[in-house]
C-alpha cells in the first residue's frame, strides 16, 4: 500500500477551515472556568462536536455529564457552545448551580429570533437535523409552536398554517441543502417571514465555500472533524455533491494509504470544531509519502470574535 500511495502530492489547503469564534469562545471558557472555580468543574455535554478538545478539556479536570442531574447542587457547570433549551436554565437554577453559558452567540440568536415570532403567535419552522443539541435547545424556547422540518418532502409534509409563520434554521446546514427547504416553504407558505438575514453562520458558510473552491482540482478531500459534528459532515456531503470524493477523518490515524494512491492532489480542510493541528499532522504525514507542495487558498479571511461573558471577565473571577 505504501508503493501505491507514495509520490510527489500536492495539497490544498482551503481557508478558512478549522476552529471559528464561537469554538475557540467555548474552550477558553472551560479554561478558564477550569482556572477560577473550585474544581470539579461540570460540563454538561461535549463542549463543541470534538474528540480532541473534549479528551484535552477532561485531562484537565473538566468532568462531562449528559444531564443536569449528575452535577452536585451548588456546583460549576458549563453550557456547551450548541446551547439549551430555557428548561435546562430552569433546572439549573433549581439545582442552585453556578452556570457559564459557552453557547455561541449566534445561536442565542436564533433563540432569540424563535421567541420573537412566538410572542408575535407564528407557527415557527425550525430547519434542522432532529436529535441534534443545537436543533433541541432552539425547539425548547416555544416547543408547543415549533416544528423541525429537515428536507423537502418535510414541507410537503406539514399541515395547512392559516395563521403567522416564520422559518429559522440550526447554524451549521449546508448552504445549498437549506436553499431548497427555504424554497419549498416559500411556495408552501407564500406569507411565511424568516430571519433578517440567515442562520446559517458566518463560519459555516465560510468552511463551505471554501471546500467547494478546491473540490473540483482535488483527487481527494479529507475533512478533520468528528462524526457529530453537524458542520463538519456537511463539509463532506457538500463536496460529494461537487463529484469528488470526500472522507470524514477524527485525525491523521483516519488516513489511509489506499485512498492515496492515484490522488495527487489532496484538498485538506476541517470543521469548525476541528484543532488545526490535527491538520498540520496530517500534512506532516503526507510528507513521509514523498515531496509535499502545500497550497493555501483562501476566500476570505475571518476577523470575528466573541467576547467572554461577563462572570469571567472580571480579573481573577471570585474564587481567585
Ligand atoms: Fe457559532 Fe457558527 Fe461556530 S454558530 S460555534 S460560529 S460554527
Amino acid at each position: 500500500a505504501w508503493h501505491a500511495a507514495a509520490g510527489a502530492r500536492t495539497v490544498l489547503l482551503p481557508q478558512p477551515q478549522s476552529f471559528c469564534a464561537g469554538v475557540e469562545r467555548a474552550i477558553d471558557i472551560v479554561e478558564q472556568a477550569l482556572v477560577r472555580y473550585p474544581h470539579p468543574v461540570y460540563v454538561r455535554k461535549q463542549i463543541v462536536h470534538n474528540l480532541h478538545v473534549v479528551r484535552d478539556l477532561a485531562d484537565r479536570g473538566a468532568v462531562f455529564v449528559d444531564e443536569l442531574d449528575e452535577v452536585p447542587r451548588g456546583a460549576t457547570v458549563v453550557f456547551s457552545a450548541h446551547g439549551v433549551a430555557p428548561d435546562v436554565h430552569r433546572q439549573a437554577r433549581e439545582r442552585d448551580l453556578r452556570v457559564i453559558d459557552a453557547t455561541c452567540p449566534l445561536v442565542t440568536k436564533v433563540h432569540s429570533e424563535v421567541r420573537r415570532f412566538a410572542r408575535r403567535d407564528h407557527q415557527i419552522l425550525l430547519i434542522g437535523h432532529a436529535g441534534h443539541e443545537e436543533a433541541i435547545g432552539t425547539l425548547g424556547e416555544a416547543p408547543e409552536r415549533t416544528r423541525l422540518v429537515q428536507t423537502e418532502a418535510d414541507v410537503a409534509a406539514l399541515p395547512d398554517i392559516d395563521g403567522p409563520v416564520a422559518y429559522v434554521t440550526q447554524t451549521t446546514l449546508a448552504m445549498d441543502e437549506v436553499a431548497t427547504v427555504v424554497a419549498a416553504l416559500r411556495e408552501r407558505y407564500p406569507h411565511i417571514t424568516g430571519p433578517g438575514s440567515d442562520d446559517v453562520c458566518y463560519a459555516t458558510t465560510n468552511r463551505q465555500r471554501a471546500v467547494l473552491a478546491v473540490a473540483g482540482q482535488s483527487d481527494l478531500v479529507y475533512v478533520v472533524g468528528s462524526r457529530n459534528s453537524s458542520n463538519s459532515v456537511r463539509l463532506v456531503e457538500l463536496v460529494e455533491r461537487a463529484g469528488t470524493p470526500a472522507r470524514l477523518v477524527e485525525d491523521v490515524t483516519g488516513v489511509r494509504l489506499a485512498e492515496l494512491a492515484g490522488a495527487a492532489t489532496v484538498g485538506l480542510t476541517a470543521g469548525a470544531s476541528a484543532s488545526p493541528t490535527l491538520v498540520a499532522e496530517i500534512v506532516r504525514n503526507l510528507g513521509g509519502l514523498g515531496p509535499v507542495e502545500v497550497v493555501e487558498r483562501r476566500i476570505t479571511t475571518e476577523t470575528i470574535t466573541f467576547n467572554r461573558p461577563r462572570e469571567l471577565d472580571r480579573a481573577g473571577g471570585d474564587a481567585a
